[in-house]
């Protein structure tokens, strides 16, 4: 027996004594309170934690059907695990974990974390079927913040101006660990999996379920055997603000665009750069080559939605053109934010998105458009920087561009151990065997896919410092591999460009790649576009319809930034 109070660090080493002696056969023989209370009475994984067993619930069922883009369709029998622990230090504390066990003729001796999105730790049922379909204890936690549909914001505010920091930390990666070492341990219980045999951990999510797969990795070397994540939110104190840079590059230049216009440049963008990547299939595989210049070629091209119109459709009625002033914004827009001596804040968007960060909002009672001010960007500031009790930051008045990085810089002092996310020091996740699939739409409009494409950089020249690019770009490819998918929108295909395409097998892929050694080269996806090239190489398709993955440097430098804007490192 190992003692309880054994230190949470060398947690992922320790092995439980299993009471339930006999290996179960069947899901309804685990799927009660007794049997799982009896399978977690034997769990001593995490120091000054008590598990409440009295608050111990399961739930069997059988032959569900799922489906998502994030996994192949699949019907599953799971039994939901629900139960309650608290920190002992702490007071009034709960956090709740629900874990999908798998039939034992099904188990495969895995454990998959799944995450959340937007101020969401978990995405309830969204990603938590993707473990059971592979064989795998699967798991989602509320993080404390009440249950599983309360957001963090509900809880971040002790009371005006007084941080709940316990809901930081647990935010930021606290929860997530406790969700994976317990998860893994209780895989071993329930299953009766002999102490020699190894539990394989995995996690899936995206966006912010990314930056919490990231959280993980960057900490915690050997608790994930291997992670597939989507578009994180990483850089989380420049990402959650720049949401605000089409608001005041809209205010400062004094123009709001209608939303037909802005649907409108996107949809003539789209067309216009379609083919360059050798295929016109309504589908961007390269929006670096999107380079005819600003959007003002499409000044006084017409738009309007009249046929749309319906009595409940809230948008106005708009027959109009394209302005100069609305290319000009939306190619600022484009071009990411700079701060007022005109050197570069923050990452720029690819050509090919729809522009859901500039949207505006139509004011019926003067017949103008105006700001619609972000509410992922603007709770951020009110809430998080400002320490006020409210989700929706009022106005941007006296709000200029430098403004903007002030507020970054300030989530950088405030949060950066806890939430940046960009730690490129991954020598120890390296060392400890673990592989890590990361992909990102090429036509994110929420998170700049450069993002990714800075991080995955700031790993290799932070582990490879002396190596050329291609040499070091092979070493990466031991165990991390970045993927741009061809005209996807956010953790997902995107419906502005029909067919594109998304990953769908992501987490296989990175079992089979750990377990088995097959290393993917491209990634499986559905849609029109079923292979996705390996960074950094790019899509091109040559006259007779092949897709070809090739090396570019003028490619691969338009994806890279200086931001010189700042002083100290961005990674
Ligand atoms: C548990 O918490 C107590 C009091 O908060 C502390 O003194 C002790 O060191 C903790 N134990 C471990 C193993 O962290
Ligand atoms: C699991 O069961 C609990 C009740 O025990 C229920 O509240 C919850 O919605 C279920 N969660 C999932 C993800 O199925
Ligand atoms: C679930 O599906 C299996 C295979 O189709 C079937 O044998 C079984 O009866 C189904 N169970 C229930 C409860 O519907
Ligand atoms: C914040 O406001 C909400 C309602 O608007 C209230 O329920 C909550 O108690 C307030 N929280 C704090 C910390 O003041
Ligand atoms: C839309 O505007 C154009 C140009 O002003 C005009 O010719 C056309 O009749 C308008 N269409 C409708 C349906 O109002
Ligand atoms: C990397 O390798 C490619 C061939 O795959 C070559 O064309 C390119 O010049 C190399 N890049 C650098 C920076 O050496």
């Amino acid at each position: 027996m190992v003692a309880a109070t054994r230190p949470l660090a060398l947690a992922g080493a320790f092995m439980s004594a299993v009471a339930a002696a006999k290996t179960p056969k069947s899901l309804s023989d685990i799927c009660t309170p007794n049997y799982a209370r009896s399978a977690l009475r034997d769990i001593h994984v995490l120091s000054n934690i008590t598990i409440d067993l009295s608050s111990v619930e399961t739930t069997l069922t059988t032959n569900s059907s799922v489906s998502s883009e994030w996994y192949p369709s699949a019907t599953i029998s799971f039994c939901n695990l629900t139960l309650g622990y608290s920190h002992t230090a702490i007071p009034n504390d709960k956090v709740h974990v629900t874990y999908w066990l798998p039939a034992p003729s099904a188990f495969k001796n895995r454990y998959v974390s799944t995450g959340g999105g937007g101020l969401a730790i978990n995405s309830g049922t969204g990603y938590i079927p993707s473990g059971v379909i592979v064989g795998a204890v699967s798991g989602i936690t509320d993080g404390g913040f009440g249950n599983f549909n309360t957001q963090w914001d509900a809880v971040f505010l002790e009371s005006e101006g007084f941080i709940n920091w316990q809901s930081v930390y647990m935010f930021g990666y606290q929860a997530h660990r406790e969700l994976a070492v317990l998860g893994k341990a209780l895989a071993r219980s329930v299953y009766n999996v002999a102490g020699n045999k190894k539990i394989y951990s995995y996690y899936q999510g995206c966006s912010e379920g990314g930056r919490e797969g990231w959280s993980q990795l960057q900490r915690y070397a050997d608790q994930f055997d291997g992670a597939a994540i989507g578009a994180p939110a990483i850089r989380y104190a420049q990402q959650q603000v720049n949401h605000l840079t089409g608001n005041v590059i809209e205010q400062t230049m004094g123009y709001y665009p209608p939303s037909c216009e802005l649907d409108k440049i996107a949809e003539l963008m789209i067309e216009a750069c379609d083919g360059l990547d050798g295929r016109t299939d309504g589908i961007i595989s390269r929006s670096d080559l999107c380079n005819g210049g600003p959007p003002s070629r499409f000044r006084s091209k017409r738009f309007n939605n009249l046929r749309r119109q319906m009595p409940q459709n809230p948008t106005p009625a708009q027959n109009g053109s394209v302005t100069a002033e609305g290319a000009a914004v939306v190619g600022a827009f484009l071009n990411g934010l700079f701060d007022n001596e005109g050197r570069r804040v923050y990452l720029p968007w690819p050509h090919g998105i729809t522009f859901a960060d500039a949207a505006t909002a139509y004011d019926s009672s003067t017949g103008t458009w105006g700001l619609s001010i972000s509410d992922l960007g603007g709770e951020w500031v009110a809430r998080y920087l400002q320490l006020k009790n409210t989700s929706a930051l009022e106005s941007l008045d006296g709000v200029i561009y430098d403004t903007l990085k002030e507020w970054m810089q300030l989530g950088m002092d405030r949060y950066y151990d806890v939430l940046q996310t960009t730690n490129p020091d991954l020598a120890a996740f390296r060392m400890a065997g673990g592989k890590v699939l990361h992909v990102h739409g090429e036509a994110d409009n929420s998170i700049p896919p450069a993002s990714s494409i800075r991080y995955y950089e700031s790993v290799r020249k932070t582990l490879y410092p002396s190596m050329g690019f291609n040499q070091s770009v092979a070493k990466l490819d031991d165990f991390y591999r970045l993927y741009l998918v061809p005209g996807a929108a956010h953790c997902g295909s995107n419906s502005a460009q029909p067919g594109s395409p998304w990953p769908q097998t992501t987490l296989q892929t990175v079992i089979d790649w750990v377990e088995k050694g097959k290393a993917p080269d491209m990634l499986a996806a559905s849609g029109d576009i079923d292979s996705i090239c390996r960074w950094p190489l790019r899509p091109m398709w040559r006259e007779d319809g092949v897709l070809t993955c090739e090396y570019d440097q003028a490619s691969i430098d338009t994806w890279v930034y200086d931001l010189n804007s700042w002083d100290e490192p961005i990674y």
